[in-house]
């Protein structure tokens, strides 16, 4: 009879080895090819026993077997637990560490320098953030079960609503807002109230994400070209007319930071009316525009209710909390309505509420009021760096786009950069079809203070040049700054200036 755990330990009691190898075999394994990270706390014997249905003896002699070969170490009534350096072992696998994913890529470190899409850390205010969601959980642990509303806590919908008026110049009614776990969440719940097939337009160069949640909605992607004015509507006629949707950035394009322009705005919404198709606006940024006043939502000029307009507060707040929203046209409310449960609903509403206070109390406005300042005292600095270094760049919403010489691959660049605590994040990827001029490397200038600016991006200069197999510096400036000599065999090949 077999009696089985999470980590598959099987008790075979017809087997050869005694129940205490085998547990013993089946721990050390899980240890070894890393099901049991490092540090992970085991159950206690009493509990293992009762799970694996033997004596309590039986599990400890597996675990002192474990303790002698320094696979784990019981630290009395803290538990045992995996060691923190398991010894290598003789024929076991190593243990493989997953590489973590974010929307930027697939790499083996994310934190670093130059992090693409997270707000900065030193300025966020965590003690009111803290307090509140004390505050918050506190409410949560003590209140009666029940389950929530799956279009989002009415606190939380009524706040967004009201801070849109204020922020985004949009007049929305709470029942049009609809929380959801971010971007990708918004967009599913828009394409399944609506019953969206077929093909939508996707800005070319566009964040790499939403090709990949429509193509999970089984809704093919049509690349339709950015220019200085962003989405060329025009382009996008031509290509695909009977399109059923199109997804923009309008306020701050993604990556190229362009704001459509007044008339590709007027002829997306004219197209959308045209043809009964649907508009998603990614506001990813909202009003956090650093140059003068935030380019207007889409959504706040829209007369035909075509407009779905997708918010988030990973840029604002922190992208851990996985909480956005999405704005529906007053009509179409009611099919929302029913769409939003069998999706799962909005997420926690501890959070909910909590983000619902943080707004109420006007902490985001005067956060994203400071955030502009710094952010731009950042980026002016990096721009100040890159331009000192003779590296073509130009500035792309909160980011700086570095240029590279046509040609380079700017994925393996990001790649060996995170060996070395950088992460920038590479150009190419975000075009359907890259060709050689497409490549350069976006810097988040968020999180690197002013006095690091020069020497971070001195480092990632050198390593660029590295990269490139460029032969050391001869320039004057090689003596005078080591972070401005690194730059020179990049500008040796500075291109026309491109978008
Ligand atoms: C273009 C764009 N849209 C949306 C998002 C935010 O997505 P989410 O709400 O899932 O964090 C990002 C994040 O970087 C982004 O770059």
């Amino acid at each position: 009879m077999q009696a089985t755990l999470p980590l598959h330990l099987g008790v075979d009691r017809q087997a050869r080895e005694s129940v205490t190898e085998q547990i013993g075999a089946g721990l050390r394994a899980a240890i070894v090819d890393g099901r049991l990270a490092p540090g992970a706390r085991l159950p206690s014997w009493r509990d293992l026993a009762s799970q694996l249905g033997v004596a309590r003896g039986t599990v400890r002699a597996a675990y002192e077997s474990l303790i002698d070969a320094q696979l784990i170490v019981a630290s009395g009534a803290a538990g045992t637990h995996v060691a923190r350096r398991v010894p290598a072992q003789p024929r076991g696998a190593p243990a493989t560490a997953t590489a973590v994913r974010d929307p930027f890529g697939d790499y083996p470190h994310t934190d670093g320098v130059f992090q693409m899409g997270v707000p900065a850390q030193d300025a966020f205010p965590a003690k009111v953030w803290s307090r509140i969601l004390a505050r918050a959980a506190r409410t949560a642990a003590s209140a009666v079960p029940r389950y929530p509303d799956p279009r989002g806590e009415p606190s939380l919908r009524a706040e967004i609503a009201a801070y849109l008026a204020v922020a985004r110049g949009m007049a929305c009614s709470p029942a049009q807002v609809f929380v959801t776990g971010g971007h990708a969440a918004g967009v599913a719940l828009a394409v399944r109230a609506l019953g969206i097939t077929g093909t939508a337009w996707t800005e070319d160069p566009g964040y790499l994400p939403t090709r990949g949640v429509l193509a999970s909605l089984g809704i093919a992607p049509v690349p339709v070209p950015v220019d200085i004015d962003g989405l060329d509507v025009a382009a996008g006629i031509a290509i695909a007319p009977h399109a059923a949707m199109a997804m923009v950035t309008p306020g701050q394009q993604a990556p190229t930071g362009v704001t459509l322009s007044p008339a590709r705005r007027r002829a997306l919404l004219d197209w959308a009316a045209a043809t009964d198709a649907w508009v998603v606006e990614d506001d990813y940024l909202s009003e956090l525009q650093l140059q003068g006043r935030a380019a207007p939502s889409l959504a706040a000029t829209d007369t035909a209710g075509r407009v779905l307009h997708v918010g988030t507060f990973s840029k604002t707040i922190s992208p851990t909390l996985r909480l956005g929203f999405l704005v529906v046209p007053e009509a179409q409310v009611p099919r929302f309505d029913e769409a939003a449960a069998p999706l799962g609903g909005a997420p926690a509403p501890l959070l909910q509420h909590a983000v619902a206070e943080f707004l109420h109390d006007g902490h985001q406005l005067r956060h994203l009021r400071r955030m502009k300042r710094l952010y731009a005292q950042r980026r002016d600095a990096l721009i100040a760096s890159l331009r000192t270094m003779q590296v073509e760049h130009r500035t792309t919403g909160l980011a700086v786009l570095l240029r590279l010489p046509p040609g380079t691959d700017d994925t393996a660049i990001a790649r060996e950069a995170r060996l070395h605590g950088l992460a920038p994040v590479p150009l190419s990827p975000w075009y359907a079809a890259p060709q050689p001029v497409h490549t350069g490397l976006l810097l988040n200038a968020a999180n690197v203070r002013e006095h690091e600016a020069a020497a971070q991006c001195g480092r990632l200069m050198a390593l660029v040049d590295r990269m490139r197999g460029e032969p050391p510096p001869t320039r004057n400036q090689a003596q005078a700054s080591p972070s401005a000599d690194t730059a020179a065999g990049v500008s040796r090949m500075l291109t026309p200036r491109r978008l």
